[in-house]
């Protein structure tokens, strides 16, 4: 497939580097932007060659948001039919581990989509916020939920209620990214993370990605009866006995993905 607005290299380490293109409205997510990100994401999920994404912007921004110019006229209905958090759906079924790697501008939609991923390294540069209430609107795409579960209450609601912008260094504090490095090491922090993921037994990491997961939406005993369904589930995989057989016998794994 052939897009307009991402760009979609393999890296021979197992990962893919997914980068959002539209550097002119420093990666503002309009719907085609959004299609081909979600068929991309869809098409490296079922390659089995890629145990990792790293999902990026350029260094000046990850995503500045959905495109305010593209939905400033729609109507409700418009808005309705539209309907275009299916597609944001869609990247929450992802399988495969999502790293954002983040520089600039993340902010409304584009801080929504950060918060899809499942581990974020930022830059030092990197500036984070849900500003939609200087617009006229709220978060639409998981900011009012992932943000809150993320940081808490009160610093979502201090975040959504006045739209402004926090550093790099607080989202650290506020658990909001995982690392913070220099601005020219942020894309290679998260490759580097990438080839490390990549390397470990993918059925493992699928399942224990999908468990984490459910802990957003289920009581604890669900979760843990989920954890440990999963768990199980792993000794039917070949991986499961090659990696306790190599540990006694003091080697290095090899995974099958089987
Ligand atoms: C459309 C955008 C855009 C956006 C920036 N641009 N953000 N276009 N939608 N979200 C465009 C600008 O119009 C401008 O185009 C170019 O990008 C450069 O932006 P400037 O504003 O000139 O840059 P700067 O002065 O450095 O300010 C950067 C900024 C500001 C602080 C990030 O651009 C800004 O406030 N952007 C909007 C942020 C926002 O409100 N995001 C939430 C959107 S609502 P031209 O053509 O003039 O050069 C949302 C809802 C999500 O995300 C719901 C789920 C999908």
């Amino acid at each position: 497939m052939d897009y307009q607005f991402i760009l979609l290299t393999r890296d021979p380490a197992g990962f893919a580097v997914v980068q959002l293109n539209r550097p002119d409205v420093l990666n503002a997510i309009n719907r085609k932007l959004m299609e081909e990100l979600v068929a991309a994401l869809e098409g490296l999920d079922e390659d089995e060659n890629i145990r990792c994404i790293v999902l990026t912007g350029n260094e000046k921004a990850f995503a500045a948001g959905a495109d305010i110019k593209e939905m400033s006229d729609a109507s409700t209905v418009e808005m309705l039919l539209r309907d275009q958090f299916a597609r944001w759906d869609r990247i929450r079924k992802i399988k495969t581990p999502i790293i954002a790697a983040v520089s600039g501008f993340a902010l409304g939609g584009g801080c929504e989509l950060m918060m899809a991923c499942d581990i974020v390294i930022a830059s030092e540069t990197a500036r984070i916020g849900q500003p939609e209430i200087n617009i006229g609107v709220m978060p639409g795409a998981g900011g009012t939920q992932r943000l809150t579960r993320a940081v808490g209450k009160t610093k979502a609601m201090e975040m959504v209620l006045t739209g402004k912008m926090i550093s790099a260094q607080e989202a650290l504090q506020w658990g909001l990214v995982n690392k913070v490095v220099p601005v020219e090491f942020y894309l290679e922090e998260a490759k580097s993370l990438a080839t490390e993921i990549a390397q470990k037994p993918p059925l493992a990491v699928r399942l224990a990605k999908e468990a984490i997961l459910k802990a957003f939406d289920t009581t604890i005993e669900g979760g843990l009866e989920f954890e440990r369904k999963n768990f199980y589930l792993l000794f039917a995989s070949e991986d499961q006995k090659e990696g306790m057989k190599a540990f006694s016998e003091k080697r290095k794994a090899q995974w099958k993905g089987r």
